[in-house]
């Protein structure tokens, strides 16, 4: 097997693999080093989106949802059911499978597109060498026209709260309980936090979430954070804000939490504990010190707006670089850089990446938040639409949550775009693309929307930022 390659990518996650693909698309020869290895001991790709990120996490949401539903909602369509069961071990079954069927697609993928997929560890070392060590085997050396950095992101941990792996997890832990947890602590209460702290308070844990900022998710819009808080409250998740968790007792009766808010000391008693306060980027011993790639003060690569790093011909992609931690980004970052190693024009519209928390309502967003264009003095017009005057919405029975689009007064440029509720995220879609090709609030209101459809609430909050929603109060 030759040793010499046009790319050499670190990393086999969504930044790394498709970078990989389309590299090798561009007729370039193509090895992917991935060091990931499951609890079992197996190996495989797609890094922590497919194998303990994204897609599993997604899958549970999915079932726990359905739980929610049969519960609380089919009574309301005229279904009566009996006790409803849950079989965890039945749906920790379904996720696994689902999972095992994606990241063996990588597999596939590499071989269709002849990349030469790679297991082990991979290390950056001088004249764009890198040293392959095999899981359990004896290092080698490869040499890349280019090397691709995208060794992704690791759980920070909390100095007070450290993991155990037992009772005290991270979000990789806490997708594998093989039990409902009674009294489950939730340390941060951002993406993580909401979104597995819905699985197991669907699945009957009592869940409080300990987030340490005064804000409920405050890099949202306002308003879509104060209709979402509520709509938690309802369900019962118990969200604490100004909690800054300082310390963690295991005793007979669990793990007696303390925390600090702006009334003094509290105490919390749980049986697992979730720590998702972040993560941060995956470089540790990723290259020899003096081969001279420049890291930031937290660890991340740096880079430019094309992902090169300070050495030529070393690029970096992905949560291991700066911008929002996605899988989404990774991948077009990717993409991007294997175009420009093949002399491709091509980049990224950092400014139209969409965030979309599965939670529900589920909530996305895309471009500025009300409060960001208010800073920024540009005039703007608002126009909202709540799903309660939406059909679909009320066929679906989830009509709670709204749409708001925000755009610019003087040339109607759409500027933001948040959504709380039904299908959020496959909403944000339309809104992505009316900011890439930088359409208007009058484009949007012009375009046909089916009825009823979940997506005419974009349209009526299209035409509620000039006043003209058809089924809504205008102001
Ligand atoms: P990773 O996916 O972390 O992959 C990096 C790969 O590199 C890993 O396989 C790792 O083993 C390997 N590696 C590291 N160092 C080396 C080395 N030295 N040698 C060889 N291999 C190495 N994002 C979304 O967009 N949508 C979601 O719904 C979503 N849900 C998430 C849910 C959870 C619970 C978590 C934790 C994250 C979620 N994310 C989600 C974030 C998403 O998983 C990351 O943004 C994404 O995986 C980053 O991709 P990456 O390729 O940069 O890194
Ligand atoms: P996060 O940054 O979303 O949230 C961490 C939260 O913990 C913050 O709100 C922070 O204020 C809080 N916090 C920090 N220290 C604390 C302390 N000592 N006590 C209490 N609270 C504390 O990070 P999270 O949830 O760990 O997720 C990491 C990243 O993974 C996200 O930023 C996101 O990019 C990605 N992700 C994306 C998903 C999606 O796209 N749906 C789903 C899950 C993760």
């Amino acid at each position: 097997m030759s040793k010499n390659f046009d790319v050499v990518v670190i990393g086999a996650g969504p930044a790394g693999y498709v970078a990989a693909i389309r590299a090798a698309q561009l007729g370039m020869t193509v090895a992917c080093v991935d060091d990931w290895k499951n609890r079992d001991g197996s190996l495989s790709y797609g890094g922590t989106c497919l194998n303990a990120g994204c897609i599993p996490s997604k899958a549970l949401l999915e079932s726990s949802e359905l739980v929610h539903r049969a519960k609380h909602e089919f009574a309301a369509h005229g279904i009566g059911t009996g006790p409803i069961k849950v079989d965890l071990a039945r749906m920790q079954q379904r996720k696994a499978g689902i999972v095992k069927q994606l990241t063996g697609g990588i597999a596939a993928l590499f071989k269709a597109n002849k990349v030469t997929g790679m297991q082990g560890r991979g290390r950056l070392l001088k004249n764009l060498k890198v040293e392959f060590t095999p899981h359990g085997g004896k290092a080698e050396i490869l040499s890349g026209k280019n090397v691709i950095l995208a060794s992704g992101s690791v759980p920070m941990e909390l100095k007070q709260v450290p993991f155990d792996d037992e009772n005290t997890v991270d979000s990789w832990g806490a997708l594998e309980f093989d039990a409902v947890p009674r009294r489950l602590g939730v340390i941060g209460g951002g993406v993580i936090g909401l979104e597995l702290g819905s699985v197991w308070q669907r699945l009957g844990a009592e869940v409080v979430v300990l987030e340490a900022m005064d804000d409920f998710l405050f890099m949202i819009d306002r308003q879509i954070a104060k209709d979402t808080q509520r709509q938690f409250k309802r369900q019962g998740l118990d969200i604490r804000l100004g909690a800054k968790v300082n310390g963690a007792k295991h005793g007979k009766s669990g793990i007696k939490l303390s925390y600090v808010d702006n009334k003094g000391e509290h105490h919390v008693e749980v049986d697992k504990v979730i720590v998702c306060v972040g993560r941060k980027a995956n470089s540790v011993d990723l290259f020899e010190k003096d081969c001279g790639v420049k890291t930031d003060s937290r660890g991340f690569v740096e880079v430019d707006d094309e992902c090169r790093t300070n050495v030529a011909n070393v690029w970096a992609i992905g949560d291991l670089v700066r911008g929002p931690m996605l899988a989404h980004k990774g991948s077009e970052e990717g993409v991007m850089v294997a175009d420009l190693i093949a002399g491709e024009i091509s980049e990224v519209n950092y400014n139209t990446i969409p965030s979309v928390i599965y939670t529900a309502p589920e909530i996305a967003w895309v471009g500025k938040t009300e409060e960001e264009v208010k800073k920024s003095g540009r005039a703007y017009k608002v126009g909202t639409f709540s799903f309660a005057a939406n059909g679909r919405a009320k066929a679906m029975e989830m009509a709670a949550g709204l749409v708001k689009i925000i755009a610019a007064r003087n040339d109607d440029e759409i500027l933001g775009v948040h959504i709380a509720g039904p299908m959020a995220g496959e909403l944000i879609a339309e809104a992505v693309l009316a900011m890439e090709f930088s359409a208007s609030a009058e484009d949007l209101q012009r375009t046909i929307h089916g009825h009823p459809t979940l997506s005419e609430a974009l349209h009526e909050a299209a035409l509620a930022a000039d006043d003209r929603a058809i089924h809504a109060i205008n102001k």
